[in-house]
């Protein structure tokens, strides 16, 4: 049994980290515009001026000082105010695109380009305008867009004038903007998706050192803020187009535990209901699952929700579960185990898997695991909306680069998914990470690179901005016109 005849293969990226055009045609500042660029043993910052008007720099999750305000600081680069330039050259882009035969195009829209502040009640048109553009230009191709509302990028002024996601107020901005969307592009648009790893926010307390308990009661008050959100957003859909299908998407975080201890399985369950179902459940049945008390109480959370909130949680449920999977981790009780590093899926290092150069598993069968664990649980329509493998390639002289690890790791992936369909689950799209080469989000670095499509841009920002066709490119074609089965 292979691929269904209509599913929909393609690709994935994000506004910040590919459009650039920072501060073009009305766009307001994002938290991210003010991100410098790290690499996998130095860190990303922030920058910003004090109220004083002394500048400085914190943690890309820290919070800032009373008072200060993200700034632009001389000394510093910040990779994603060019990204790779999408902004100007996505027609280029989505040519390349339908050359390698995308049924679907991942990509999210800056919430900043539509609402500079994110508080305006009237939409910036030039933002609308570029977006309607985009949509048109997949149109021509027959390529459906799969859009994401929000990806890591709030508008700095809800930021810091609002307090962010802890702040209610941010419910009715997101669904002030959610709508226009809906709205707007009603009959370009059909899949959307409200928040990119939706379940970062939690994830943060496995990943970063000293996370404190008030911190993750922060992370659940924000997650719950989020969940109603969009919720509201996803009603909002349905009443202005019911064919619209909006899903969640979360982190991928698939543990293991790392023996068969079962101190290890049971650490391991608590873990994948707090890092993933714990979300998931909730946007996909309406309601916190049954665990969610027991995780409120370990942290001393008395979360501030109001009556209708619950309303919308059960109006809003999501019609798909989307996900993005890169590799997987293993849990233990020994404190003594070696640990890997990777994304929010750290944990205890796994000897039966590879690691990539910047220590993410590989692992194809876990995403088969996965996808039955998921389908098993809701039996919804699922999609993998990122998957892909960040590696160092080289552009050589003739233009020509050679990726076969690439290629090797998303075959591994694919068969997985196959694999999978014959198992049963539902899975109706796959849309690998990165399709053409961008900034990184953990690191801000060009270097780590995931596209089928070379882009001649260095970490310095030095570089053509000129796209080249990778080994993958013409293997991801090959696959694309066999619908999954021309694996070679
Ligand atoms: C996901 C994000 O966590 O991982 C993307 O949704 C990100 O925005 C991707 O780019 C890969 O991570 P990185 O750090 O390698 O860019």
């Amino acid at each position: 049994m292979g691929f269904p005849k209509n599913f929909m293969w393609g690709g994935a990226t994000a506004a910040n980290q590919c459009e650039g055009a920072w501060n073009a045609d009305g766009k307001g500042m994002t938290v991210s515009d003010a991100c410098t660029a790290g690499t996998v043993s130095t860190p990303r910052y922030t920058t910003y001026l004090t109220k004083d008007g002394v500048p400085g720099k914190a943690g890309m999750f820290d919070t800032l000082p009373e008072g200060a305000h993200r700034a632009v600081l001389d000394g510093y680069y910040y990779p994603y105010h060019e990204g790779i330039d999408f902004y100007h050259r996505y027609k280029e882009d989505i040519a390349l695109f339908a050359e390698m035969g995308f049924k679907i195009f991942r990509m999210s829209i800056a919430w900043t380009r539509i609402f500079p502040n994110g508080i305006e009640e009237e939409p910036n048109q030039a933002g609308l305008d570029f977006y309607r553009n985009v949509f048109e230009e997949l149109k021509k191709y027959n390529i459906e867009p799969l859009v994401t509302i929000f990806h890591y990028d709030l508008p700095a002024y809800l930021e810091e004038e609002l307090g962010g996601w802890s702040n209610r107020e941010l419910i009715g901005h997101f669904e002030r903007y959610a709508r226009v969307l809906f709205k707007e592009y009603n009959g370009l648009v059909k899949y959307w998706l409200t928040f990119n790893e939706i379940n970062s926010p939690i994830l943060l307390r496995n990943y970063l050192p000293n996370y404190s308990n008030a911190k993750v009661g922060q992370a659940l008050q924000v997650l719950h803020n989020q969940f109603v959100a969009s919720a509201r957003a996803v009603r909002a859909a349905h009443e202005i187009n019911p064919e619209m299908m909006v899903g969640s998407m979360l982190a991928g975080i698939c543990s293991y535990p790392l023996t068969c201890n079962p101190s290890d399985v049971l650490a391991t369950q608590k873990r994948v209901q707090d890092d993933f179902y714990y979300c998931c459940d909730t946007m996909a049945r309406g309601e916190y699952p049954y665990f969610a008390q027991r995780l409120w109480d370990e942290y001393d959370v008395k979360l501030t929700t109001e009556p209708q909130d619950f309303v919308d949680l059960k109006e809003g449920k999501v019609d798909m579960i989307t996900f993005s999977f890169y590799s997987t981790g293993c849990v233990t009780v020994d404190e003594n185990a070696e640990k890997a590093k990777g994304n929010f899926t750290s944990g205890a290092k796994n000897p039966y898997l590879q690691y990539s150069e910047w220590g993410w598993s590989i692992d194809g069968q876990g995403l088969r695991y996965f996808l039955n664990e998921l389908y098993g649980r809701y039996q919804l329509p699922l999609m993998v909306v990122e998957n892909g493998l960040g590696a160092v390639d080289v552009l050589e002289e003739d233009g020509s680069i050679h990726d076969p690890y690439r290629i090797a790791y998303t075959k591994e992936h694919v068969l997985a998914m196959k694999d999978a369909i014959a198992d049963g689950v539902n899975l109706i799209a796959y849309t690998y990470w990165g399709c053409i080469d961008l900034v990184s989000a953990s690191t801000g670095e060009m270097k780590k690179r995931y596209g089928f499509i070379y882009v001649d841009r260095n970490n310095d920002g030095s570089g053509t901005m000129k796209r080249y066709k990778k080994d993958s490119f013409y293997w991801y074609q090959k696959l694309i016109a066999s619908n999954g089965e021309d694996l070679d």
